[in-house]
């Protein structure tokens, strides 16, 4: 019997990264390779790579530091160690990464996962370091191989790739190339075989989701609210959620859908990233101040409860400190349940990091912790709002305490509570007794007579 071998696959950055490194393992999978948690046994190693901020890239340099002395140490154990450097950093600096650190054998694109059977064979045979970063003709999804059994109560499901919005400040359409949607069918068949798997959440992920537009049956065009609607009719699903969004994208039908369609969860994630609309203009955001608090109030007409979520940068470029007031004021206004807040980080390639107007490293600091202050507090006080509440929650683990299990609400938040492993992949109602500023505790209500769960009654 062949012995497999064993990779080790450690992912940086977003969620698009964490479903890549799922389709990666499964690419692998079909060349002889089954997953390892322990680096060290690793016959292959795979950096999947974030090149979003300048210390998102330069972690995958201090990685193959140490993976350097590690391949040393397995060579005088006359083992090979394979070393694969796969998503944005890979797209944006090729074969400059061979270059830097002669220790890796591979640089794959997101683009060309689906030949890295092939790659790994090339390598092989010709014993030198290869790059594979060109966007290739044919279409990655339909080469990788089936989702694979791996069983998970929420899933992200790919549906959208790459971004033609040009943010001055941001690398995505450089790394990830022009938008491209799955078409619906392809969607649908992969939905049901994640069911299959377990799963009762699907989140919809793209780099810029709401811009979905697939071919839909009958050759039509789908909008993402279509697509969710679609993907909705399956009975198995009781969750979808979508991310990531931009405000110019939030056409009328996905807003109708917050409101209409029960298993969209009330949440959404919805960059602003600048309160000053002067800033807004140089970031090419396209969207103002005021067009972003208008959107915000035909949601929360839509979905009263809808939680928002959102990401800020701070120190672009020739903000001021009357800018960075107004970014704390549009936050204050708004009133977020969680959001990720950055301090501009000038990228290789992009036009904010040609301006002579850099913001000084200290102020940036000063400007982030004070954002994060607010922010922090409304994240406590949307926590604390649920005490009392009974709540749908999925559970999807093992919590960190010993014979705790942990969740989602509808609102995205991390909700731990006591209970056997069984009810792992279930919906059920909580009390919330608890809440701190990253989570809540509960009990969970005794699941009621006829074995159907909370959500499952609330929508019948
Ligand atoms: N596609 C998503 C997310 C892009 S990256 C969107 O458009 O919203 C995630 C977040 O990283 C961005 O929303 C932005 O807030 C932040 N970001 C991107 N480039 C950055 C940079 N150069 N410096 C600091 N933060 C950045
Ligand atoms: Fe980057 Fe998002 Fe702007 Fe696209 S919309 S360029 S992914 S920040
Ligand atoms: Fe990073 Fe690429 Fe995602 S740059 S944020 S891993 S799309």
């Amino acid at each position: 019997m062949a012995v497999s071998k064993k990779v080790f696959v450690k992912t940086f950055g977003c969620q698009m990264n964490v479903y890549d490194s799922e389709r990666i393992g499964e690419v692998l999978g079909r060349a002889g390779y089954r997953a390892t948690g322990s680096i060290e046994d690793a016959d292959m190693i795979v950096l999947n790579t974030c090149h979003i901020r300048e210390k998102a890239a330069e972690k995958v340099y201090s990685d193959l530091g140490r993976i350097r002395q590690l391949k040393a140490r397995r060579r005088q154990r006359g083992k090979d160690t394979l070393v694969t450097v796969a998503g944005c950093v890979a797209q944006a600096e090729g074969s400059e990464i061979v270059r830097r650190a002669p220790v890796v054998d591979l640089v794959v694109g997101p683009q060309s996962y689906h030949r890295l059977g092939d790659l790994i064979e090339r390598i092989r045979e010709q014993r030198r370091p290869l790059v594979e970063t060109q966007f290739p003709p044919e279409s990655k999804f339909a080469r990788l191989p089936q989702r694979s059994g791996l069983r998970r109560a929420s899933a992200f499901l790919t549906v959208q790739e790459g971004c033609d919005r040009f943010c001055t400040f941001c690398v995505v359409p450089y790394t990830r190339g022009a938008e491209a949607s799955r078409p619906v069918a392809d969607i649908e068949a992969e939905a049901h075989r994640l069911v299959e798997n377990g799963a009762r959440e699907l989140t919809l992920l793209g780099q810029n989701v709401n811009a979905y537009c697939g071919r839909g049956p009958g050759g039509v065009s789908f909008s993402l609210a279509q697509l969710i609607r679609r993907l909705a009719r399956i009975e198995a699903i009781e969750r979808l959620r979508y991310t990531t969004s931009h405000p110019d994208d939030m056409r009328d039908d996905l807003i109708a859908a917050h409101g209409e369609e029960e298993k969209l969860m009330p949440h959404l994630h919805l960059p602003f990233q600048s309160g000053s609309d002067r800033i807004l203009a140089a970031m090419n955001r396209t969207h103002g101040v005021a067009d972003y608090l208008a959107l915000i109030e035909r949601l929360r007409a839509a979905r009263p409860d809808i939680a928002l979520s959102t990401d800020i940068i701070v120190g672009f470029p020739g903000e001021t400190e009357a800018d960075f007031a107004a970014t704390l004021a549009l936050t204050e206004r708004v009133g977020f349940a969680q959001a990720y807040s950055f301090k501009y980080s000038p990228r290789p390639g992009t036009p904010a990091s040609l301006s002579a107007d850099q913001v000084a490293e200290d102020e940036k600091m000063r400007r982030l912790a004070r954002l994060q202050g607010l922010l922090g507090r409304q994240q406590t006080s949307f926590n604390l709002a649920s005490v009392g509440r009974s709540m749908p929650v999925l559970f999807e683990r093992a919590g960190q305490r010993a014979g705790q299990i942990i969740g989602r609400s509808p609102y995205l938040q991390a909700v731990n509570a006591p209970g056997p492993l069984g009810h792992v992949g279930e919906i059920l109602d909580v009390e919330i007794i608890g809440a701190g500023p990253n989570s809540l505790s509960g009990s969970i209500l005794q699941p009621r007579r006829g074995g159907h769960d909370a959500q499952t009654r609330a929508m019948c």
